[in-house]
C-alpha cells in the first residue's frame, strides 16, 4: 500500500453516505444543509452523530435552540443535494432560492425537504471540537421512513450525487 490522504481516500470508499441537515432558523424557518459525515451511535438508547465545519451555518441554529433533522435524500433531489451543499445558510434562503419542495413531519417544526427516505428527528446532546469540525451528539426522538424512495449518496468522494444502482 501506498501513503495517501484522508480527501484521497474519500474518493476509494465511495459510495458515501449522504445526509441533509435540516435546521431551525432564528427567524423560524429551515435552513438544509449537506453532510456526508454521519453514523449511528447507539440503538439503546437511539443516538446518532455528525460533524460539521466550525463556521457552518447549520451549527449556529443546532447549538443556539438543540433542534436538528438529518434526511436520507431521495433520487428526486439529486440537485437541490448539491445546491445545499455549496451554499450557506449565512447568506441563502435556500428552501426559496432552489425551489426545494418540503413537508412536514409530526411534531416537529423543523420543514425536511419531500422526496427523503428517512427522516431522524434529534435533539442535540452535546457537541465536542474535532480539528476543524464540530462533531455533534444527538438523542434520537423519532424516526420516520419512505421504503419507496432510493436512497442518494456521495460518489467519486463528494463530487457527483446518484442513487447506488445507478453510479
Ligand atoms: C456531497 C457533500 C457532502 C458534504 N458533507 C459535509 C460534511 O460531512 N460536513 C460538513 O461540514 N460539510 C459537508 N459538506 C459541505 C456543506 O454542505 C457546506 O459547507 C454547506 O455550505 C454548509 O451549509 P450551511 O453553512 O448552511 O450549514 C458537504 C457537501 C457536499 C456537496
Amino acid at each position: 500500500m501506498k501513503e495517501a490522504t484522508l480527501p484521497f481516500v474519500t474518493r476509494l470508499t465511495s459510495p458515501n453516505p449522504v445526509t441533509i441537515v435540516c435546521t431551525q432558523k432564528p427567524d423560524g424557518g429551515t435552513n438544509l444543509a449537506t453532510v456526508s459525515w454521519w453514523m449511528p451511535l447507539s440503538f439503546n438508547p437511539e443516538m446518532i452523530a455528525y460533524a460539521m465545519a466550525k463556521t457552518s451555518f447549520s451549527g449556529e441554529c443546532v447549538r443556539e435552540n438543540g433542534k436538528v433533522v438529518l434526511t436520507v435524500p431521495a433520487a428526486p433531489i439529486a440537485e437541490h443535494v448539491m445546491s445545499c451543499g455549496t451554499t450557506t445558510g449565512h447568506d441563502t434562503d435556500k428552501i426559496a432560492d432552489f425551489g426545494i419542495e418540503t413537508q412536514e413531519l409530526e411534531g416537529c417544526d423543523i420543514q425536511v425537504p419531500a422526496h427523503s427516505c428517512v427522516a431522524i428527528r434529534c435533539t442535540m446532546k452535546e457537541y465536542v471540537e474535532v480539528g476543524d469540525h464540530y462533531l455533534y451528539i444527538c438523542d434520537v426522538n423519532k424516526v420516520f421512513a419512505d421504503p419507496e424512495e432510493p436512497a442518494l449518496f456521495a460518489w467519486d468522494g463528494y463530487a457527483k450525487i446518484a442513487p447506488a444502482q445507478q453510479a
